[in-house]
């Protein structure tokens, strides 16, 4: 491999990384899926059991408090189905595929807490995740999920977390990341792999996306017994994914639940022809006069583009929230979090919401409800050309939460013009110009054919 495209993917497993973790920073629900759950049984003739409440799990009364403790009610679809598998006698492999927020993390660690003897004073359950932050934020599913349950303990196999040689850990659920939780097993030998009951590799996707991870995770697994439970999953299903999945779980049982679609059927869209980044302005400013705008995202190419707009915006008197690339996470998730509480009513951002990694697109942040969506420039690919599936992913809103929106392209060039086009034949979508629909309509002022077209839009 190429110097170069090593470091590539290390970048892309880093972005993923934080995208991972920027979802479950501002998470503050599981995440609803009408679609179906495609399960494929390694036994075809076993019956598939699904179940609708965790009664019917029988889990241990100390886990099942301590899953209502912490507000849920029933079971998610991925749950459904992904526990009455992991729960089983004798235990059964599975690779599990949903998006971001579906609740696979949940499911697993209540898998291994169920599966743990707690008059063992030794490790028996082992879960690798891809960095430090993500094996944290899941050792504190574990803990929240176990509360009630205080016999099972934890250990965190992280960088940072010296450990003295041939000191056999007593915990019986270890999270860490692939690197410390080799060294744990072989050279510190804390741990004794044969004595591992359950594993998991949780957000594999990201795992693989990293250098390094993937082949380590392959060590770990090789040193584990062949009884031992195999669990992986991913929030996306690529083909390399999917490889590396066969590899490290054996004779798995699939579950799947694709990601809903995203359309632009209730989207209205429109474009304004302007001449300068300050004539956007004043087609900005003219929406907000011609209508009252609950809450809006506005795109922006660069950084300083995204500046200016905030300090005009502000000047304007509107509350602003700004987002960018170089921002760390959790500053990040703080200004969405605001934004969604509705501290802000404008959030102002360049590319950095969505990161399209391939066909469809993963790890989106769902706002649900922003109103409108401006493009102040209109979305690109790195190489400046036309980029459907962002601009799918900046305006589009799922089947379920089909609510109606209204998204303004704000076109400054010819180039622009072109974009603009290439979108509307992607999508099949003519979309209305304002100076077209002005000339139209000769006997009202612009603001004024906004306001009853825009009203016309959201509001019936
Ligand atoms: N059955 C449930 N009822 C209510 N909330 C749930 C349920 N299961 C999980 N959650 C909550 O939903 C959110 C997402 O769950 P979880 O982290 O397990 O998803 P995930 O599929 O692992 O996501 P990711 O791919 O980002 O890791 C969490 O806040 C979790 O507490
Ligand atoms: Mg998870």
């Amino acid at each position: 491999m190429e110097a170069g495209d090593a470091n590539s993917r290390q970048i892309d497993g880093k972005d993923r990384a934080t995208q991972s973790l920027l979802n479950k920073l501002i998470r503050s629900n599981v995440v609803n899926n009408t679609n179906q759950v495609e399960v494929l049984q390694r036994d075809p003739n076993s019956p598939l059991y699904s179940v609708k409440t965790f009664e019917e799990l029988r889990l241990k009364p100390q886990l099942l408090k301590g899953v209502y403790e912490m507000g849920f009610n029933r079971p998610s679809k991925i749950q459904e189905n992904a526990l009455p598998m992991m729960l089983a006698e004798p235990p059964q492999n599975l690779i599990a595929q949903s998006q971001s927020g579906t609740g696979k993390t949940a499911a697993f660690v209540l898998a291994m807490l169920s599966h743990v003897d707690p008059s063992l004073k030794w490790p028996q359950c082992l879960c690798i995740s891809p960095t430090y932050e993500l094996a944290l934020q899941t050792g504190k599913v574990i803990e929240q999920m176990g509360k009630f349950y205080p016999e099972v303990k934890l250990a965190y196999a992280v960088r940072g977390h010296k450990m003295e040689r041939g000191i056999k850990i007593k915990e019986q659920i270890v999270i860490g990341t692939p690197g410390t939780v080799l060294d744990w097993c072989i050279k510190l030998k804390l741990i004794d792999p044969k004595k591992i009951k359950v594993f998991v590799l949780d957000e594999a996707d990201v795992m693989i996306a990293t250098q390094g991870h993937q082949d380590q995770s392959i060590r770990i697994q090789r040193m584990l017994p062949k009884g031992c439970q195999m669990l992986l999953f991913s929030a996306t299903f690529e083909d390399s994914v999917w490889k590396f999945a066969e590899r490290v779980v054996p004779d798995p049982n699939i579950i799947k639940l694709k990601r809903e679609e995203e359309t632009l059927d209730t989207i209205k869209q429109y474009y304004v022809l302007c001449n300068s980044k300050e004539d956007k302005f004043n087609a900005l400013c003219n929406i907000y006069g011609a209508i009252t705008i609950a809450q809006a995202m506005i795109f922006c190419h660069t950084r300083k583009t995204a500046n200016w707009l905030a300090g005009q915006l502000s000047k304007e008197g509107h509350q602003v929230a700004l987002l960018s690339g170089e921002m760390a996470v959790e500053q990040r998730a703080a200004v969405i979090e605001r934004f969604r509480d509705g501290k802000e009513k404008v959030l102002i951002t360049t590319n950095v919401l969505f990161i399209p990694f391939s066909s469809v697109c993963k790890f989106c942040i769902d706002v649900e409800q922003v109103s409108v969506v401006i493009n102040f420039d209109l979305p690109l690919d790195k190489d400046g050309n036309p980029d459907n599936e962002t601009y799918l992913h900046r305006i589009g809103r799922t089947g379920r939460f089909g609510k109606r929106g209204l998204a303004v392209n704000m076109v400054d060039s010819q180039r622009s013009m072109e974009i603009l086009k290439t979108y509307e034949r992607h999508f099949s979508k003519k979309l209305q110009g304002w100076t077209h629909m002005i000339s139209m309509k000769l006997k009202k002022s612009p603001t004024e054919v906004m306001k009853s077209e825009m009203h016309s839009t959201l509001f019936s």
